[in-house]
């Protein structure tokens, strides 16, 4: 199923893992053994029949792909404009696309024959989803979560201490996902022999953004396809929520040389896009760094310094984005854009309402967007955005925003 995603000529990085001006492999001397390693193994997995034969196996059977493409009627009755499907990547086992990456990620950790598995995770799905995975092949699993997040996503938190993995809380920083990928990168060089980082997006040093993308791809190949069965040709818009950027470049990937496909990323504009910083649009408000390994878009100081960003949603609150999409954003093929919470919440709203589907937080973001350009669009243009998780984990924090207190929800 994956076999032809190596074509491409938009198949970046190169050999340095660069993607034009951005990406690399910013990492200490301790590190680059590791980094090698696990790029001479990633490239031995690509051409190998039985690496993806494992993949396609537990895709179809452990997590449920292909997940549907659905026609969602009452939103495009509604909006009154452009036809709009849903990619539906919340219906895959532990309930967002994150497991997608980490079963490649996992079994390649299998095949270098490592036995502890550490992960970051910030809205927690990251976190589930390797600690799913990592029951199922009985290996150690410990989970970095800044402090602010273990409170704000407590039902992900107990998710994963009920299958098994430690979890520990970081109260670096303002306690987010950049804290806890900090906290992540120390234990790796710290424990470099049995230990392998699962990383949740596509971001990090080379081989880790073009890994995850490649493990992602899954989800744009599965649309092509799909789309093809339901109205025999192309979607005409994309349109997907950014974190680090995985399920967008899941999506986006395997379109990005059909110049005929409007390619948009949706940011966290959180409060507003402005210079107090209370938002996560690292491409709309934030300029060139090195952060985690490699060299992107970031939201810093005048002095370099990173600084915190701020989102209602807890999986799009890092102040970093996947090099390959600050990339996508310079030579112009794919457009940024951004979503603030206010925004975010009325799309989520309406999504239960119209479609009865509850949204995560994260894609609600991509929803918002497609609710504000769909009524300018005519009838026959279509647009795919990708929902991209469920919005179980995000009840709590929803009913908070929308003024309710606990036990009032009735
Ligand atoms: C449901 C969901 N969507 C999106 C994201 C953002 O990550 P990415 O941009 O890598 O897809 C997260 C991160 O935790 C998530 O849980």
């Amino acid at each position: 199923m994956a076999d032809d995603l190596f074509n491409s000529f938009m198949n970046g990085p190169d050999e340095n893992g660069r993607f034009g001006d951005f990406g690399g492999r910013f990492v200490s001397e301790t590190l680059m053994p590791l980094i090698l390693d696990l790029q001479a193994e990633y490239d031995k997995a690509k051409t190998d029949e039985t690496f993806w034969a494992e993949m396609d196996d537990l895709w179809e059977h452990y997590v449920g792909r292909p997940s549907p493409l659905y026609h969602a009627e009452r939103m495009t009755e509604e909006l009154g404009g452009a036809k709009i499907y849903m990619k539906r990547d919340e219906l895959n086992h532990t309930g967002a696309h994150k497991i997608n990456n980490v079963l490649g990620q996992i079994i390649l950790a299998r095949r270098m024959g490592k036995k502890r598995i550490i992960a970051e995770t910030g809205a927690g799905q990251h976190g589930v989803a390797t600690a799913t995975v990592c029951a199922k092949f009985g290996l150690k699993c410990v989970v970095y979560m800044g402090a602010h997040d273990v409170e704000r996503q407590a039902p992900n938190v107990f998710r994963m201490r009920l299958l098994g993995a430690e979890i520990v809380p970081v109260t670096s920083g303002r306690g987010t996902l950049k804290d806890a990928m900090n906290d992540a990168l120390r234990d790796w060089v710290t424990n470099v022999r049995d230990t392998f980082y699962c990383i949740g997006t596509v971001a990090g040093p080379h081989p880790y953004p073009a890994m995850v993308r490649d493990f992602q791809a899954i989800i744009g190949k599965e649309v092509r396809t799909q789309m093809e069965t339901a109205e025999g040709r192309l979607p005409d818009t994309l349109v997907a929520a950014i974190g680090g950027g995985s399920n967008a470049m899941g999506l986006f990937f395997p379109f990005l040389d059909d110049k005929s496909v409007n390619i948009v990323g949706v940011e966290a504009g959180g409060k507003g896009v402005n210079e107090k910083m209370e938002h996560c649009a690292s491409l709309t408000g934030g300029r060139p760094g090195v952060l985690h390994g490699n060299r992107t878009y970031l939201l810093q100081d005048d002095d370099g310094q990173i600084l915190e960003g701020f989102s209602i949603s807890a999986g799009l609150d890092y102040p970093g984005i996947g090099p390959e999409h600050a990339w996508l954003h310079d030579i112009g093929r794919a457009q940024y854009v951004s979503i603030t919470d206010v925004e975010a919440l009325a799309a989520f709203q309406k999504c239960c309402q119209l479609e009865g589907i509850i949204p995560a937080l994260e894609p609600s973001h991509a929803l918002a967007h497609v609710m504000k350009i769909a009524p300018t669009l005519p009838k026959d243009h279509i647009i795919c955005m990708n929902m991209c998780g469920r919005g179980d984990k995000d009840i709590f924090t929803v009913a908070r925003a929308l003024g309710f207190e606990m036990g009032e929800f009735a």
